[in-house]
């Protein structure tokens, strides 16, 4: 199964209206499609312990990895605005996609003025952080 960018990217759209983004007023959604057509979405989870906080993407992964998907085909990040840009993923959601990612995994970026920007994990992720030997 395939899913159209713009598809997934309402999906993202959807799901970030559910952010839990007490502190700060950022929403994020995040939908990805698994290698075996399946989709998964996540939004921002704030916490008054801040660092306990996690981003839309780890919410899509885990709930990826709990149906049993290994791999992401594509997926989508939605957050920002105009000012900002799109919601590029931060270091460690780079981190985490790398993880399930490979050379033809997609990344969209996508703001509220619908702008968005597509990019690889090694675009994102260069000289990338893996276990020796595991590939
Ligand atoms: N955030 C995400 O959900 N994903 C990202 O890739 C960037 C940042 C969230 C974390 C926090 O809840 C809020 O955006 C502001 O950093």
């Amino acid at each position: 199964m395939t899913i159209a960018n713009d598809d997934l990217i309402n999906a993202a759209k959807e799901a970030r209206r559910n952010a839990y983004k007490r502190y700060s007023n950022f929403a994020v959604g995040a939908a990805l499609i698994d290698d075996r057509g399946h989709l998964h979405v996540g939004c921002n989870v704030e916490n008054a312990a801040y660092p306990l906080g996690n981003c839309a993407e780890a919410g899509a992964i885990a709930a990826m990895v709990m149906q049993g998907g290994r791999r992401i085909a594509k997926i989508a990040v939605v957050g920002g605005s105009g000012e900002i840009g799109p919601c590029t993923p931060c270091g460690g959601c780079r981190q985490r996609i790398h993880e399930f990612a490979d050379e033809d995994t997609v990344i969209l970026a996508i703001d509220d003025s619908g702008e968005w920007q597509e990019y690889t994990i090694d675009a994102l992720l260069p000289a990338s952080f893996h276990m020796p030997g595991l590939t």
